[in-house]
């Protein structure tokens, strides 16, 4: 029963293992408060294969839950909305940033990439994790079978389908409104809380038994607690609107996540999403006091994510990492001042020294401070994030010295797509 009954067959179909590489990433930046550590978040910017194979070493059998919404083989590109204040009304309009394309020579090519990450996803799961992955029609069926060779055909736990609805140009078809969720486990011990995503019975449902406690055939379902949901779930798509709404093409509903982390782990779970786009799983996970690693081989979506986090009401600790592939991007000069009152520094944010297009603030969207830089990992320790819809940044910040002595403060600015820059000073409290 275990073994599946049919084998997806291309013609560069490759076995090939990835090799276990040696530690973690390279690390470029850590944004916490501390020593990197092993138990704190991961935001890594690199192409996944290549941050599998560094994680291996370390998180095989760790991940309690992988949710993944890889592209689809769509054969689109994708922008995100990068600019502010437009008229929704006109989205010739916006402001647009090319991010990531799902564009292939062929549905092989797309196989190409599918196949050895679910494998690796499958030494990444623990024992007793759920694997998660969001598709469309395009390539759902091709996965299906993929997923029942890699992990047995009967630890299919659902095909969960995501219906919702929006305008749409076919006029030659049904209007295509559904995604697929295949969920896997990885044994047939897995978490599944089903008193955690309970939902109310139905008005109408309520209302028969309010008449008859016989119209269930005499079963009388505990209304109060609520019921099961079916493997078919309506939530809305993010739209433009929506206060959870990033920018970020193709971004999942937050309700969508926080049903699927709710059922499928538990506080204190490491989850992992490696195609994680604008950080949806990873706020949520967070939000539920879940640990979480996520990836992303664009910067933008990095940047959106890490925004995200930061803004969140509770700032999680974070280590950022990026693969080799990617160039530091060092661009912006900014100028700032810095006055120190007994045992109190602030720094007062000034702008972007030449160099670049675009004047200070409108593209830098967050600025943080090492009030302690040890010569090697920038640890941010103070934000000024903008918000999704605001115009300002907070300007000025400020932090009060325990102790006397020699510090180097570092002030980082980002812009959207990653890009930074850096400004020292050095600080004496007497
Ligand atoms: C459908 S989007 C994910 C959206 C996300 N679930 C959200 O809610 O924002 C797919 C993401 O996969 C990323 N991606 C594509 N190929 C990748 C790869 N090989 N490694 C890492 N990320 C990749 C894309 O940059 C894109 O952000």
């Amino acid at each position: 029963m275990n073994k599946s009954f049919a084998r997806l067959q291309w013609d560069s179909r490759s076995e090939q293992a990835v090799s276990k590489a040696g530690h973690l990433i390279k690390t470029s930046i850590l944004s916490g408060f501390g020593k990197p550590s092993k138990e704190r978040n991961k935001l890594i910017l690199g192409d996944n294969l290549e941050i599998f194979s560094n994680l291996l070493a370390e998180y095989e059998t760790k991940f309690d839950l992988i949710y993944i919404d890889p592209p689809f083989l769509t054969g689109k590109q994708y922008r995100a909305r990068i600019g502010r204040n437009e008229d929704s009304r006109r989205p010739e309009k916006w402001a647009v940033k090319r991010v990531y394309q799902d564009t292939w020579r062929d549905g092989a090519d797309y196989l190409d990439m599918l196949y050895p990450r679910l494998k690796i996803m499958h030494h990444l799961l623990a024992p007793t994790g759920t694997l998660y992955l969001h598709l469309d029609w395009h390539a759902s069926a091709y996965a299906r079978v993929l997923l029942d060779e890699v992990f047995g055909r009967d630890r299919l736990l659902n095909e969960i389908i995501w219906v919702y609805h929006g305008p749409s140009p076919i006029r030659s078809a049904f209007n295509r409104k559904h995604d697929t969720i295949l969920v896997y486990t990885k044994s047939s011990e897995y978490t599944f809380n089903v008193d955690d995503v309970r939902i109310p019975y139905s008005p109408s449902t309520l209302k028969t038994f309010a008449s008859s406690t016989k119209a269930g055939f005499g079963k009388v379902p505990n209304l109060e607690q609520g019921k099961v949901p079916e493997d078919w779930w309506y939530f809305p798509v993010v739209a433009r609107l929506h206060n959870e709404r990033t920018g970020y093409p193709t971004q999942k509903p937050e309700a969508l996540m926080e049903r699927i982390i709710l059922a499928s782990s538990n506080p204190g779970d490491l989850i992992g999403d490696f195609f994680c786009g604008s950080g949806t799983t990873l706020s949520v996970a967070q939000r539920h006091g879940r640990k979480w690693i996520g990836c992303d081989s664009v910067p933008l979506a990095i940047m959106t994510a890490y925004r995200r986090l930061l803004l969140m009401d509770k700032r999680p600790e974070i280590e950022l990492y990026q693969t080799s592939a990617y160039p530091t991007n060092n661009t912006f000069h900014p100028e700032a001042d810095l006055q120190i009152v007994g045992k109190s520094a602030t720094i007062l944010l000034k702008g972007i020294r030449g160099g670049t297009i675009i004047p200070f603030p409108e593209c830098i969207n967050i600025i943080e401070v090492d009030w302690n830089f040890d010569g090697q990992i920038f640890s941010s320790q103070d934000q000024s994030v903008r918000g999704w819809r605001d115009d300002d940044l907070k300007m000025t910040l400020s932090h009060t010295y325990e102790k006397t002595g020699a510090y180097q403060v570092v002030v980082r600015c980002s812009d959207q797509e990653g890009s930074s820059g850096t400004l020292e000073f050095d600080v004496l409290i007497e």
